[in-house]
């Protein structure tokens, strides 16, 4: 079946779990955000479509964290100072972004105490839901210690308590209405649970009429994870969008069809996903990586592949991207496939990955000249690696893939 359409409900929500891998062993903050703020935003009587998008402005929010360091910081008190610079950068991500762009405003001051927003030029609809985040996005940051224990409905009392302090300062005086209200009962806390998560968030999207995502809206999508993707570590920046560039480059190269190279465009910008559970500390590690390192490394690959399985069901997607350290002789990784196995878009993408981060510099090696990468892929052309004919494409037209390659 060919794919033109994917759900948007399914999308984010699939999209914004790999968003929740930043938190490394605390993975369902998002969707908590999302769920919380959208019963608020019911209990104060918002439209549907107001409480949907809050509701996945919620699963968004922390789209500016790259970073598990970050992550770590922001949950670590109540107010951080530099809280917020990922703020900014979630903005300017959205914003840049057609399908969400609609949601860079509020995200832009999910972490602006009430009272200095009441002095910024903001609109009251605007305020109003970027503080809604910042509250649930607080009692989360509360409540998150006491969650994996019975502790937090011994807790909860407590969690409603402090919040009515901050009202007025914080958080505006009828959003800690609603939420005392509302979070004064067991069933609000038990709710946050991963498995009632998932089935709630799953009960709203068949219940909603979720809208269609074409090819360009999910492009746009897929360019926007790419750069939360890339901005883990400094080294990394632009990877996948000038991967994604390549690999459509080789691929219409090859005479592949427009509706194709769509498709590996998406792979490609998609490709690493699965790393924003990775840890900065080892993407940055200037030296060889430990056996455990290199384990926690190579399952990104693995992640990707199912992340992008749950989006695009019925597409070569996540294999393409998935299988992005395969070789050809069965000896890369997660699957072990081999030759046959693997498509012409896998073996592209393979090259265009390798290729691209030979051009940019690492925190173990300098860049490299042109000349000495095409020597590096050639030999494992030799080597049975990587597939000579996609080889053979680029290294004819070698400077213009450079020039593709290199910021
Ligand atoms: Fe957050
Ligand atoms: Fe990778
Ligand atoms: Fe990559």
């Amino acid at each position: 079946m060919k794919l033109q359409h994917v759900d948007v409900h399914n999308a984010i929500t699939v999209l914004s779990s790999a968003l929740d891998l930043v938190g490394v062993d605390e993975v369902m903050h998002g969707k908590r955000v999302a769920v919380m703020a959208r019963a608020i935003a019911m209990h104060l009587g918002w439209p549907e479509p107001e409480c949907l998008s809050i509701l996945y402005a919620g699963m968004l929010h922390d789209c500016g964290v790259s970073k598990i360091h970050e992550h770590r910081q922001l949950t670590a008190t109540l107010e951080w100072e530099g809280a917020e610079e990922h703020c900014i950068r979630g903005a300017d991500f959205l914003s840049d972004c057609q399908p969400l762009s609609h949601l860079s405003a509020e995200i832009r001051y999910h972490h602006t105490r009430w009272e200095r927003l009441l002095e910024l030029p903001v609109d009251p609809r605007i305020r109003l839901r970027a503080n809604l985040l910042f509250l649930a996005d607080r009692v989360d940051v509360l409540q998150a210690p006491l969650l994996n224990s019975s502790m937090i409905l011994i807790e909860y009392p407590a969690i409603i308590a402090r919040i009515k302090t901050l009202s007025g300062l914080l958080f505006a005086p009828e959003l800690v209405d609603v939420f005392s209200e509302i979070a004064d009962v067991e069933a609000f806390w038990l709710a946050m649970e991963p498995d009632y998560l998932d089935e709630d968030l799953r009960r709203i999207g068949r219940d909603i009429q979720a809208a269609m995502l074409g090819i360009p809206a999910l492009k746009e999508l897929a360019r926007l994870f790419s750069r939360v993707v890339d901005a883990k570590s400094p080294y990394t920046v632009e990877h996948s969008q000038r991967v994604a560039l390549i690999a459509r480059q080789l691929a219409a190269d090859f005479g592949v069809d427009d509706y194709t190279l769509d498709q590996v465009e998406i792979a490609g910008l998609l490709h690493d996903i699965g790393k924003l559970r990775v840890s900065e500390d080892i993407i940055d590690k200037p030296g060889m990586l430990t056996p455990e390192e290199r384990a926690i490394m190579h399952r990104h690959s693995y992640d990707t592949f199912r992340i992008l399985q749950r989006v695009f069901e019925d597409s070569k997607i996540p294999v393409w991207a998935g299988f992005h350290h395969e070789t050809l002789i069965g000896d890369g990784y997660p699957f072990k496939n081999a030759n046959q196995e693997l498509d012409l878009e896998c073996r592209i993408i393979a090259v265009a990955d390798i290729f691209q981060a030979l051009a940019q510099e690492r925190p173990y090696r300098h860049t490299m000249t042109l000349a000495y990468i095409l020597n590096d892929i050639q030999s494992r052309v030799t080597a049975g690696r990587l597939d000579g004919d996609v080889v053979a494409k680029l290294t004819a037209n070698a400077e213009h893939y450079y020039r593709l390659a290199v910021a």
